[in-house]
């Protein structure tokens, strides 16, 4: 794979160091951004507005949520944030502290290594949709209870319904077992080509961010999961 400087530098801001054959330079940005799609349907068009207007509906519905007890404990829900017609969903476990407090995902110190992953790979934050199995924070930040997940689960659905992507990317065991219904453990999930749902959209498994911050020398690991996934999202799209 060819890296750009670009590229390059994400790794190196992930801590992952990168040996480059002598042959190989660190290329142009012009290799940047495979991750846009060429749009099918104009962003204007009645069929995604419809969309847009039906993930505002959703929105408010999470806003107002109260199936399980989490809303007891919440500031507030934490929807999702990004691109409504993205080819990329990524998928975490729950907010946490400062996802609570700013309402938006991904938003702390795991939040800003996601952000240096998808760099990695050529994707801005804000070309891909972010989401959680849970839209509000299980407090202590435990681990979601079977019952919250199902509570949550008709949102998330409906979201990858609604903004369609073409790859989802699991970030983390709990996202991953929750979104595909399985108990396999993480480290058996990575490197497989999993399908979600009817609509078979590819996923690919990765260890979570925060889970990175306290075992980095596994970014290596991470880095082979998106080099695996953009492969897949090429094929794919
Ligand atoms: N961890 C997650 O899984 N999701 C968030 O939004 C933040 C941290």
């Amino acid at each position: 794979m060819t890296l750009s400087r670009y590229q390059f530098a994400c790794l190196q801001r992930m801590g992952i160091d990168v040996w480059l054959a002598r042959t190989t330079a660190p290329g142009d940005e012009a290799e940047l951004m495979p991750g846009i799609r060429a749009l099918e349907v104009s962003a204007g068009s009645p069929a995604v507005m419809d969309n847009h207007r039906e993930l505002d509906t959703l929105r408010e519905q999470v806003a107002g949520c109260t199936r399980c007890t989490l809303h007891e404990t919440r500031t507030q829900t934490v929807f999702g944030v990004g691109d409504r017609q993205a080819d990329w969903m990524i998928i975490g476990e729950a907010p946490g502290a400062d996802e609570d407090r700013q309402g938006e995902p991904f938003v702390g110190r795991a939040g800003r290594l996601l952000n240096a992953m998808l760099l990695a790979i050529g994707l801005q934050r804000e070309q891909v949709f972010i989401a959680n199995i849970l839209k509000c924070r299980p407090p202590g930040n435990r681990d979601p209870e079977p019952e919250e997940v199902t509570a949550c689960e008709g949102y998330l659905n409906r979201q990858i319904e609604l903004v369609d992507p073409k790859i989802i990317l699991a970030v983390g065991r709990v996202a991953a077992q929750n979104l595909l219904k399985i108990d396999t453990p993480i480290g058996r999930m990575r490197g497989q080509r999993y399908q979600y749902g009817k609509t078979g959209r590819p996923v690919v498994v990765t260890y979570h961010p925060a889970y990175l911050l306290r075992s980095p020398l596994e970014k290596r690991k991470v880095w082979q999961d998106l080099q695996m996934a953009m492969r897949i999202y090429r094929e794919t799209a």
